[in-house]
């Protein structure tokens, strides 16, 4: 997502402690008693760009957490401000590059990971960028559950078939995946991201894949 550097971003996200979590390696294993205060599943969107799935999600289920994950300071504080604007008790978001999940996350700490809408990296030299390559899938397995979720949306159909290689050759197990989740029986429960609104705007099929640890 490119958007323009915005100054006043890390000092609005430290002033908004609440719900902008500050140095989340501080809370590795401990997201749920000490974040949260509760012993519900922890469930994590990674690139969450301006925040709008994440923020339906945890009203839709109050009794399960929600992390929210944003690299750029400048793209976060647009979910930010909605999340502040919404006051749920269940969502949390935080600064952070996927690459270095496992100092964040205990072993098993997660439930569910979203992934939306993942930057493509189309060219080869940068496929280790990409947030199903081998790479992330390994983390993905330290910190998810036994039996834990990963669920992942594009309109990039070259990445969905990437992705499905990744998880296949991982030993993932491949739940279900569609290549027209408007056309499917998904629809019904799907949450649209912003980046999906434009595409399915646009006529472009959204691919989506349901895998298991
Ligand atoms: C293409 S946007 C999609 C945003 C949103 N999920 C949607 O569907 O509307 C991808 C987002 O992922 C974030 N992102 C990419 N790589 C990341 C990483 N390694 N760690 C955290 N966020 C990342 C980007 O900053 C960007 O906001």
């Amino acid at each position: 997502m490119r958007l323009r550097n915005k100054p006043w971003a890390k000092d609005y996200i430290m002033e908004n402690s609440t719900f902008a979590t500050q140095n989340p390696k501080n809370y590795k294993g401990q997201w749920k008693n000490n974040v949260f205060k509760n012993n519900n599943p922890l469930n994590i969107e990674i690139g969450t760009g301006k925040g709008d799935f994440i923020i339906a999600l945890s009203k839709k289920y109050p009794d399960q957490n929600f992390l929210a994950i944003e690299r750029y300071p400048s793209v976060l504080v647009l979910s930010l401000k909605k999340i502040i604007a919404e006051n749920l008790h269940n969502l949390k978001i935080i600064v952070f590059d996927a690459a270095l999940l496992t100092g964040v996350f205990a072993p098993k700490e997660v439930n569910k990971i979203y992934l939306n809408f993942s930057d493509p990296w189309p060219k080869a030299r940068h496929e280790k960028r990409r947030l199903t390559n081998k790479i992330f899938l390994d983390f993905y397995q330290i910190i998810l559950q036994d039996k834990g979720e990963i669920h992942f949306k594009t309109d990039n159909d070259q990445l969905f078939k990437y992705s499905l290689t990744s998880f296949l050759d991982n030993n993932w197990k491949i739940v279900d995946y569609t290549t027209d989740l408007y056309h499917s029986s998904y629809l019904v429960n799907n949450i649209p991201t912003e980046y999906e609104q434009r595409f399915v705007k646009l006529g472009k099929n959204i691919n989506y894949l349901y895998v298991q640890k």
